[in-house]
């Protein structure tokens, strides 16, 4: 009934003990947290899938080389390291380092967005965006329609539409686009690969107009993954050449090593341009630290480095991404509507189709984590309207055309009866969902990123918009 499930290529020798809090203590503690799962106090949590990222477990080789760390203030020992295994498996010249993925964002985008200028990216990612519109930036979203339609079984979701792109080339000028920004894999879509040959025929057509395209490698391995499984001759390939061929189509990329790389925290900026680089140097100085460590400990530059030699193992991401479809496969054959095909580092439930009796200004998805944290103290997170934030020129809510819950799968940490009372948890929730009859409204209201702090109540509740 199930896929295959195989062993996991690890075993494990240290335990972090996790405790199902009552009924009462989860109903008190998500009164406390606003409704908002980002506020829950991990201690109140029993599943965490709020995020795979920063919360994998890392290897005995990893932690063991992090007792080697180099925590010289200048020319660090462990930032050679690293950037040798960023030349060595994603092939650019110039690595940065950063504290995460957005101190990356943050030096590219003050590097290269103006105001008037415009970005287009396969769907947009909330902190990438952020960082677009905040130097004055409009972000373009030129993904192929599938990737908004939750059922669609396109193999690579993430793909560009190349006619968007082209109609917005000739709409705003080239001059206009500083570049092209590409996720591999598509976090908000639930983490849907772009193909090769997608990525290939967008290089063909930005390269006519000299706009580079910067790659969010996150999880560029996934990415990997997908495309030697699914993608017409890659059959044989290894991950690690795959990964190469995916950067060899771009012209620099951000990197949050908190993903693929199976670090706890860490990023680098990696780029092909010595100007660019050279400027990237200058910013990274001011808002990180020195280009030798960026805003990482030595020992956690070690800790990325062999994170990156493990990722592209095939057991490993095999056994990452399959677990992940595990839990996927279980909820599909329950009739829980999510996105399909499942994603690489989530599975993520259609909010939307679920609550459909309550208007998207109730926020279906943020409800439906409410009541899933409620029945299970598993914790997922809103990836719908909440995190989709309101339209710099309107300021009305985007309502994107996704609503989902992430229920977001941290690298080697849980295991399949963990998977499983999810599992029981969600399918339950979806069979009870007619029970819940009243969604969410703001009771604070953050002016960016507002579901990391946001705080909620039952829509029946008074309403304060701050600063409205
Ligand atoms: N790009 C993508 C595709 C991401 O998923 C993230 C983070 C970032 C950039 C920013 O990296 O967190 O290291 O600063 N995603 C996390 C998530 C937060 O839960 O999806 P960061």
């Amino acid at each position: 009934m199930y896929p295959p499930y195989p062993p996991e290529p690890w075993r494990i020798k240290m335990v972090e003990p996790i405790r199902l809090p009552t009924p009462e203590e989860r109903r008190t503690a998500l009164r406390a947290a606003g409704y908002n799962t980002s506020l829950l106090r991990s201690a109140d949590v029993f599943i965490d899938l709020y995020t795979d990222s920063g919360t994998n477990a890392m290897s005995d080789r990893q932690w063991s080389d992090m007792m080697i760390g180099d925590e010289a203030y200048a020319g660090s020992r462990s930032f050679y390291r690293l950037e040798q295994a960023v030349q060595h498996y994603y092939g650019y010249d110039h690595v940065i380092p950063t504290h995460q993925g957005r101190g990356a964002e943050n030096i590219l985008s003050r590097i290269l967005v103006r105001p008037g200028s415009h970005i287009p990216g396969n769907m947009y990612f909330t902190t990438t965006r952020t960082h677009q519109e905040l130097n004055g930036g409009t972000f373009h979203d030129i993904i192929v329609d599938e990737a908004h339609d939750p059922a669609d079984e396109h193999p690579f979701k993430g793909n560009v539409d190349l006619a968007k792109l082209d109609r917005l080339i000739r709409t705003v000028g080239a001059e206009n686009i500083p570049y092209v920004s590409l996720a591999a894999t598509v976090n908000m879509a639930g983490g849907q690969p772009i193909s090769l040959a997608n990525l290939a025929e967008t290089r063909e057509l930005t390269a006519a107009h000299d706009i580079p395209i910067i790659l969010d490698a996150a999880r560029a391995v996934e990415n990997a993954w997908f495309i030697q499984q699914r993608e017409p001759g890659r059959a044989d390939q290894s991950i690690a050449h795959i990964l190469a061929e995916i950067c060899r189509l771009t012209d620099g990329a951000c990197m949050s090593a908190k993903k693929d790389s199976y670090a706890n925290i860490g990023g680098w900026l990696a780029v092909r341009d010595p100007d660019l680089a050279e400027q990237a140097r200058n910013l990274v100085v001011i808002y990180e630290g020195l280009h030798t460590y960026g805003g990482m400990a030595g020992r956690d530059m070690e800790a990325v480095a062999r994170g990156i030699e493990e990722s592209v193992e095939h057991d490993n991401i095999r056994a990452r991404v399959e677990q992940v479809g595990y839990l996927g496969d279980r909820l599909i054959a329950a009739g829980v509507p999510v996105m399909r095909p499942i994603g690489g580092h989530a599975v993520c439930v259609d909010a939307a189709a679920t609550l459909e009796h309550l208007p998207r200004s109730r926020f279906p998805a943020q409800t439906l984590a409410a009541a899933i944290y409620l029945d299970s103290a598993t914790r997922a997170a809103e990836r719908g309207t909440v995190s989709a934030g309101r339209d710099p020129a309107s300021g009305e809510h985007r309502y994107p055309k996704l609503e989902l819950v992430r229920l977001t799968i941290p690298r080697r940490v849980y295991t399949r009866s963990h998977l499983d009372f999810v599992a029981d948890s969600i399918i339950n929730v979806h069979n009870d969902r007619a029970a819940i009859t009243t969604g969410l409204t703001f009771t604070h209201e953050p002016s960016v990123l507002r579901f990391f702090q946001g705080r909620f109540a039952p829509a029946d509740s008074t309403v304060t918009r701050s600063g409205a």
